[in-house]
């Protein structure tokens, strides 16, 4: 493969989830600028039609389906209108996610809540991999990118439904490669803090100075530095990369505490 070949998605077909905002919508764009056609999937349709709109507008392919990850009506949906629209499935970014970051203290949430944060960032990757593995097994190459998160690692108080979610994608990303090799590749993309609305929600100037002392690199992230992880991991340059999770978090430690 020439070395120009190695960023190339072109004949590839991309779902992103959560792609219509932040994080999703900038690993959207830069899968289409690489020559992928991507499925933005997303909660809200007139965010997933706003960024459809935008790689279509700058020459590429995609297609805004509206979808609820947790609902499995919408996920086998999901994949059905993918395979209409562009015969295949190669890439899957399953960024679609959340919880109450720094509202989640025991005594603050029941279980109800917590288990709908593993519902969310758990539950819906695992049966998404499961729906679209049989057609990147088919077409003889797959890739899937998993949204993890440095708070999988981390250690904080008030996180612990979203942190301990996020660490389960480490390890089911880990052990789905066992699964899904050799034709499927699955990886995982841990970002620090992104500047996003997610973030915005919870961010203060005072949290950002403390965390920017913890940044070699001293700046938050911006949707595209992690986008080119997702690239990354999309493409052909890491093909021989599978069960990994790659920290994107300019070299430190940010945390809402
Ligand atoms: N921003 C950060 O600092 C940060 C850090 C670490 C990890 N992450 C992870 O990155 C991912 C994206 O976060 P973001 O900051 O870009 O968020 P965001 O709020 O900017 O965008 C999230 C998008 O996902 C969509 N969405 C929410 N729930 C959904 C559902 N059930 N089904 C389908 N779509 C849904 C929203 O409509 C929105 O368009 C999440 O998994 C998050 O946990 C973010």
């Amino acid at each position: 493969m020439s070395p120009n070949d190695l960023l190339s998605l072109k004949n590839k077909v991309a779902i992103v989830t959560g792609g219509g905002n932040g994080i999703g919508r900038a690993s959207s764009l830069m899968l289409a600028a690489h020559g992928a056609s991507v499925v933005v999937a997303d909660l809200k349709m007139k965010n997933a039609t706003r960024v459809a709109d935008e790689i279509e507008a700058q020459g590429g392919r995609a297609l805004a389906v509206t979808c609820n990850v947790t609902d499995d009506d919408d996920r086998r949906a999901l994949i059905d209108k993918t395979l209409e629209a562009f015969g295949g499935i190669h890439i899957l970014v399953n960024n679609a996610g959340g919880g109450g970051a720094g509202k989640e203290s025991p005594d603050d949430i029941d279980v109800e809540r917590f288990a709908s944060v593993f519902e969310l960032n758990v539950f819906s990757i695992w049966r998404l991999c499961q729906l679209c593995a049989p057609h990147m097994r088919k077409a003889g190459d797959g890739s899937i990118i998993n949204m993890s998160s440095m708070s999988s690692v981390n250690r904080s108080p008030a996180i612990s439904a979203y942190a301990s979610s996020k660490a389960a994608i480490n390890h089911m990303t880990a052990n789905l490669a066992h699964d899904y090799g050799p034709e499927i590749r699955v990886n995982a993309v841990g970002p620090g803090a992104v500047r996003t609305d997610a973030l915005a929600s919870v961010l203060t100037p005072e949290i950002e100075k403390a965390m920017l002392t913890h940044t070699p690199l001293e700046r938050l992230g911006e949707p595209d530095d992690i986008a080119g992880a997702v690239l990354y991991f999309a493409a052909p340059i890491s093909r021989w990369v599978s069960g990994q999770v790659l920290f994107v978090n300019g070299g430190g430690v940010q945390t809402l505490d």
